[in-house]
């Protein structure tokens, strides 16, 4: 039995090869599926690997012999309609009214009263242009849902925003649209990003992280249809996927009462703790011989002598149980090293396995992330469990650890 009718457009982007991930897997999933394909698509990738993965004509041509409805008939026929990969071009051409192809024609025949989902793929400047942005207020104001995009190395060669989302991402966003997804849903405490310690009104000390583990950890965990709140540094990385709440936070401070606040009202399964937290906020900066206190309004002279006093900050991490309203609360924490050899790894985990007692320690070195590739390492205690090699693998382990945890308690 067919489990949904899935319009699946394509249009011409170098991230086509991904949608034929996307579209095997939904065809595998017992999903129908026709296919449309711009004249563009089709340049980067072949009709017969359509066909094959389908096992049905591709359409593309609004005037084909004895299907010439089909811009009617298809967009009737299907439950959703989703373009994926979707081109600056075909999302600026929607947006406009144009239609002079079986894909532009196919959305003006649509009457908004089925999904129809939109998933981008292209250039970051073809994604800032304001005419690439007014077409995407634009449409989502009629009510087209555009799914995200991340951000990571693009074909150009630059990196930034515009990459498509993964397949086993927006394969979880379309199947959620069809029908809830089976078993426990988990109430989640995502933290994510770096914290600020303020020198002066204007001035922080930062650390370097994005953010970009939470995001995609809670785009994970939301598109699987658990109840997440993303706790987030201000300049951080966004999700993709709302999740259910979003809190931003500056300083230390403001996380540990966040933190302190959350975990006091509300009963979560879980804390999935990936922000980079302070180990030092500023004491008081001495200029000339005065101390002034860091919260002070206004901005230090930058003239004289500076100099800036630390204090050391407590393991926010060591204190999230204690915390929370539920005492079986599952705590994964993170450790990251920088070139550390094997052993050094070891120890570092250790330290961190003795002093807070997580659940679970995800290990990552920053010399095993990059754009492409995130490797981490995840131990139950100090015990190594499992080795992943990308955001969403992660994710996926960590959302069974979860599960697997939950039902023995
Ligand atoms: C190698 C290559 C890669 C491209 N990748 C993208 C892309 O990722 N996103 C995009 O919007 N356009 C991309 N383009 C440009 C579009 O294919 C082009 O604007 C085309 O007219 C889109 O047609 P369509 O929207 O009808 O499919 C690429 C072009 C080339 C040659």
């Amino acid at each position: 039995m067919s489990r949904g009718k899935i319009l699946f457009q394509i249009s011409g982007s170098i991230a086509c090869y991904k949608a034929c991930q996307l579209l095997s897997r939904l065809v595998q999933s017992g999903f129908e599926v026709e296919v449309v394909a711009s004249k563009s698509a089709l340049a980067f990738v072949g009709e017969a690997t359509l066909e094959g993965l389908t096992g049905k004509p591709v359409h593309t041509d609004t005037f084909a012999r004895g299907q010439t409805m089909n811009h009617i008939h298809l967009i009737r026929w299907a439950d959703l309609v989703l373009l994926c990969p979707a081109s600056a071009n075909t999302i600026n051409k929607f947006a406009s009214g144009v239609a002079d192809d079986l894909l532009s024609t196919l959305f003006l025949a649509h009457d908004f009263r089925k999904p129809y989902l939109v998933a981008p793929a292209m250039n970051a400047q073809m994604l800032r242009h304001p005419a690439t942005q007014a077409s995407i207020e634009k449409l989502t104001e009629w009510g087209i849902e555009f799914l995200g995009t991340g951000s990571g190395a693009l074909a150009c060669g630059e990196v930034g925003e515009g990459r498509l989302l993964e397949p086993d991402v927006l394969y979880s966003l379309v199947e959620k649209r069809f029908a809830p997804v089976p078993g426990k849903k988990l109430e989640l405490l995502i933290t994510a990003g770096g914290t600020r310690e303020p020198i002066d009104g204007v001035r922080s000390i930062a650390n370097s992280s994005t953010g970009r583990t939470g995001a995609a950890l809670a785009d994970y965990f939301s598109s699987q249809g658990h109840r997440v709140t993303f706790l987030h540094a201000r300049d951080s990385s966004p999700p993709n996927v709302v999740p259910s709440r979003d809190i931003p936070f500056s300083s230390f401070a403001d996380l540990e009462k966040a933190l302190k606040k959350e975990l006091g009202q509300n009963r979560y399964d879980a804390v999935i703790h990936a922000a980079a937290v302070a180990d030092f906020t500023v004491d008081s900066v001495n200029t000339d011989g005065r101390a002034v206190k860091p919260e002070a309004d206004g901005k230090i002279d930058s003239q004289g002598e500076i100099s800036i006093k630390l204090k050391r900050t407590p393991k926010l991490v060591d204190h999230l149980r204690d915390q929370s309203l539920n005492p079986k609360l599952r705590v994964v924490a993170f450790k990251l090293t920088m070139g550390a050899d094997s052993a050094s790894r070891e120890r570092a985990v250790e330290t961190l396995a003795e002093r807070a007692r997580p659940d679970f320690i995800v290990h990552n070195d920053l010399s095993e992330i990059t754009s492409d590739a995130h490797g981490a390492t995840i131990y139950s205690g100090n015990k190594k469990i499992a080795t992943t090699g990308s955001k969403a693998e992660l994710a996926r382990r960590l959302e069974n650890y979860l599960l697997e945890t939950e039902a023995q308690r």
